[in-house]
């Protein structure tokens, strides 16, 4: 299968020099693009900034901010047979962003954040035959949240797990199915995780 998979944060820009993100390392996702090269897929990675090389044989696109990542999976989505989609995407970005660095005026700031494109749901909306799974990252009412997510991004699974995740070099997440039934529940290395669930996806969505 052609894959595309996403990984790393995003970045929303406050001005020309500062930004707001997240600690998403992008490792997850990386490990997802290698073992499904590994397995014989074509893949499509489009990252936002994190300190990893792309893995060999990947079909790779840098990005910076949310609407770059989504005009870059817009563009590639329809050539691939599915979406993984690990990034952690920020969900808001200042209203304005201002030209320049700002300068300090000795005045508290007051921003205004609107919410950002969701990827996923836009390429869920739009996706045809194509298969489409997300990840979820939970602190509370794990499941219920997953599994809304889940018919909300018209996914065909999501993948569950909590902030510990971020940053870490293992995991534990629960494999949610259509139906909302759990499909599995690994708890290991993100290398062996991305692994099964490369192997899991193999078998589901042929
Ligand atoms: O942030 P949230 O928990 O909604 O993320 C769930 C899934 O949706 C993840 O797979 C994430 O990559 C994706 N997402 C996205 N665009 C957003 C927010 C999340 O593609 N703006």
């Amino acid at each position: 299968m052609r894959i595309l998979i996403t990984a790393g944060p995003t970045r929303e820009y406050l001005d020309d020099v500062r930004f707001l993100s997240n600690a998403s390392s992008g490792k997850m996702g990386y490990a997802i693009a290698s073992a499904a090269l590994a397995a014989g897929h074509q893949v499509v990675l489009v990252s936002g900034p994190v300190a990893l090389v792309p893995p060999t044989g990947c079909e790779y696109y840098a990005v910076e901010t949310t609407a770059e990542m989504h005009a870059a999976c817009q563009r590639l989505f329809p050539e691939c047979d599915g979406v993984i989609g690990a990034a952690a995407v920020c969900d808001y970005r200042p209203r304005e962003r201002w030209q320049g660095k700002r300068t300090k005026t000795g005045q508290p700031v007051v921003l205004e954040f609107v919410e950002t494109e969701d990827i996923l749901a836009a390429l869920g909306r739009d996706k045809g035959p194509r298969w489409v799974l997300g990840f979820a990252l939970e602190s509370q009412n794990a499941r219920a949240n997953a599994v809304r997510k889940l018919a909300s991004k018209h996914c065909d699974a999501i993948v569950l797990n909590s902030p510990q995740a971020i940053g870490s070099e293992s995991n534990r997440v629960e494999v949610i199915d259509s139906r909302g039934e759990t499909a599995a529940v690994w708890e290991t290395s993100k290398p062996e995780i991305a692994r099964l669930l490369i192997d899991w996806i193999g078998q589901q969505f042929r």
